[in-house]
């Protein structure tokens, strides 16, 4: 069998007494392009596995693998230049900058020139400027947002920043993109967008692993989901699977339908 992309091995978070992780794996199998969800109820943990994937917390015991290598504890910009972004948050955003500005600032991380070649204007330099304007405009255009690259973010409504954050993520070039609730607070046309735009993500070549509340659009959007409850994994599969795993109706229970949507 191919080496997984991704690869948590018996991942545990606590926090005190509190285990907000207990023994959690799962994996992201080649080929690259594939959407994996995490779904739960609220507090369940899947925030704090996004946190431990990408390097913003240390996991109290477990392993996580990025193309079988152990990048377990590494601080994030590591991880992200091994090929594994997080989403970037509203915080992150400039109101000032425009989104195409946005879009550059987070290509730093994957220039080829060192800061001093940049200040001198040396033509290692100059000649990476050209690349990654072009290719932060490829972005803008992968996120539908070229009509808007020179728009400052002040301006941009809801939906349309949080595809900049998604851009601002690729902008490095992952081979995996985390996104946690990316839809939220989206109206539905904007989710609906959202969605396809995340498909078209994907498709293009980038292995997304999602975390959200919106049900109809996790069903609809994934092709394999794995279900915390409490910390602990107790389902993994197809939406299909999911929709009718009787431990993760039961675990949804008390939920509001619409929020489940099961
Ligand atoms: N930094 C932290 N310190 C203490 N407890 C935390 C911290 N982060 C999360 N928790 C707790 O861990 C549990 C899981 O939280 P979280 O991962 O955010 O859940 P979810 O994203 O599924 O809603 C919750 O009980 C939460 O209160
Ligand atoms: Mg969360």
């Amino acid at each position: 069998m191919r080496q997984p992309i991704l690869e948590a091995r018996n991942i545990t978070k606590r926090f005190g007494g509190l285990t907000a992780n207990e023994d959690v794996s799962l994996r992201i199998d080649a080929p690259i392009g594939q959407v994996v969800s995490v779904i739960g109820p609220n507090g369940a943990g899947k925030s704090t596995l996004f946190k431990m994937l990408s390097g913003f917390l240390k996991p109290t015991s477990g392993q996580i693998l990025l193309h079988g290598q152990d990048i377990t504890g590494l601080a994030p910009h590591r991880i992200a230049q091994l090929g594994l972004v997080r989403t970037f948050q509203e915080t992150t955003i400039f109101p000032d900058l425009t989104a195409m500005e946005h879009v550059s600032l987070a290509h730093q991380l994957h220039r080829n020139a060192s800061d001093l070649e940049v200040v001198l204007g040396l033509p290692r330099a100059i000649q990476d400027e050209q690349t990654l304007g072009a290719s932060a405009r490829e972005i803008l255009a992968l996120m539908e947002l070229s009509a808007v690259a020179d728009t400052q973010a002040r301006h941009l409504p809801q939906g349309l920043l949080r595809l900049l954050g998604m851009a601002m993520g690729l902008a490095t070039r992952p081979q995996v993109l985390l996104l946690d609730e990316p839809y939220a607070g989206l109206n539905p046309e904007e989710t609906n967008r959202a969605v396809a735009i995340t498909r078209k993500v994907a498709a293009g070549g980038v292995s997304v692993l999602l975390v959200e509340h919106d049900m109809k659009a996790v069903m609809a959007i994934s092709d394999r989901i794995h279900v915390l409850y409490f910390g602990k994994k107790i389902a993994e599969g197809t939406p299909a699977e999911i929709r009718n795993n009787p431990q993760v109706i039961e675990a949804y229970l008390g939920q509001e339908d619409e929020e489940i949507g099961l």
